[in-house]
């Protein structure tokens, strides 16, 4: 079977094509993605219209390479993002997967784009234990997930404010560093002492297993605004001017970097270890593109080996960690397999 993947939720038109037989063997035949960093990185941020127009422009020619790369297989299934993400985008996409559905007759799948990052796991091993525990982290959610089969997933618990990547890319803002900010932050902070400054970690502690990462970004906004002897304090908008104001150094940068950094790690880290305790999991798998951040990344799989060698552990490869069309067409073989099977 090949599956037309179709990935339009947020700034990244994604088109891909992957083979799946049902001994559950994948394969990518070609995965295009098109960022639209130029487009939103003046605004230090995604601007859900010019997102839109740029999907517009974007789909087609990303369609055609992937077509080209996977040299023009016959398609059997085409499976979309419906949501969530910017409605505007999200359109592009489900239109577009619509027309085709027409043009060829064939069906279409509307996939859940949290999902689709988890089954990006899928795309590398089909053979996945359950019960699994999924923290997924991306721009726009934080949650953390027991599947105790394709059928059954609950959500443990998720973020009661900011998603980890939106703190990344806010305090890469704070910091002047650009847009999106977790790549940023994560090269930053390799140059940088990660106890350099003393950053909260909301919610360690707590019994349930939600995070929160907005008081952490504040905590970031008074230490930069306390280094610049300031009395009025950085507001968000307009921070990159303020700061070459307050002439914020690289060492300074690269400090609070890995500092931000390391209290985000921890926060995840921990309350994922607590949930693989209290779920008697067997495997904990990492989703969403801040699981592309390699100190996460690092640190996540050291402390599994350590503390829980018992539990097997799996992420995606760093560029399927991103927004993808290969995860959208992934999730959607188990979507099929769920329907058949009832
Ligand atoms: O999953 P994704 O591509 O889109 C959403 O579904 O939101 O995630 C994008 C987020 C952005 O916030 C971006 O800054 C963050 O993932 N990100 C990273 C890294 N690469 C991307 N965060 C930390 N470290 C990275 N290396
Ligand atoms: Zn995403």
């Amino acid at each position: 079977m090949i599956i037309l993947g179709i990935e339009t939720s947020c700034d990244d038109t994604g088109i891909a094509l992957i083979e799946y037989d049902w001994q559950k063997k994948c394969r990518i035949l070609s995965n295009i993605i098109s960022s639209q960093i130029e487009v939103h990185a003046p605004y230090g941020g995604v601007v859900p219209n010019l997102a839109a127009r740029a999907h517009l422009k974007n789909i087609k020619p990303v369609f055609e390479k992937a077509l080209k790369k996977a040299n023009y297989p016959k398609i059997n299934l085409i499976a979309v993002t419906k949501e969530p993400g910017l409605i505007p985008c999200l359109l592009v996409g489900i239109n577009f997967a619509k027309a085709l559905a027409y043009n060829w007759s064939i069906p279409i799948i509307e996939i859940n784009h949290i999902k689709g990052h988890i089954y990006a796991n899928w795309l590398n091993n089909s053979n996945i234990e359950f019960p699994i525990l999924s923290l997924v982290v991306s721009g726009g959610h934080t949650q953390l997930v027991l599947m105790k089969s394709h059928k059954d997933f609950k959500i443990l618990g998720e973020t009661r404010d900011d998603a980890a990547g939106e703190a990344f890319d806010k305090v890469a803002k704070l910091l002047g560093l650009g847009y999106p900010g977790g790549p940023i932050i994560s090269q930053r902070a390799l140059k940088g002492n990660p106890l350099t400054f003393n950053l909260p970690r909301p919610m360690i502690r707590n019994k349930d297993y939600d995070f929160s990462f907005s008081g952490l970004k504040t905590a970031v906004l008074y230490e930069i605004s306390r280094h610049g002897l300031s009395s009025t304090p950085l507001s968000y908008k307009g921070c990159s001017s303020q700061r070459h104001a307050l002439k914020l150094s690289e060492k300074y940068i690269n400090n609070m970097a890995a500092s931000f950094q390391q209290a985000a790690i921890d926060v995840l880290i921990s309350k994922t270890i607590k949930a693989a305790n209290e779920f008697k999991i067997k495997t904990i798998i990492l989703s969403g593109g801040v699981s592309a951040n390699s100190e996460l990344r690092k640190q996540i799989e050291e402390k599994i080996k350590k503390d829980l060698s018992n539990i097997k552990f799996q992420m995606p490869e760093i560029k399927l960690c991103t927004d993808n069309g290969a995860m959208i067409a992934m999730a959607s073989v188990y979507k099929l397999e769920k329907n058949i099977k009832k």
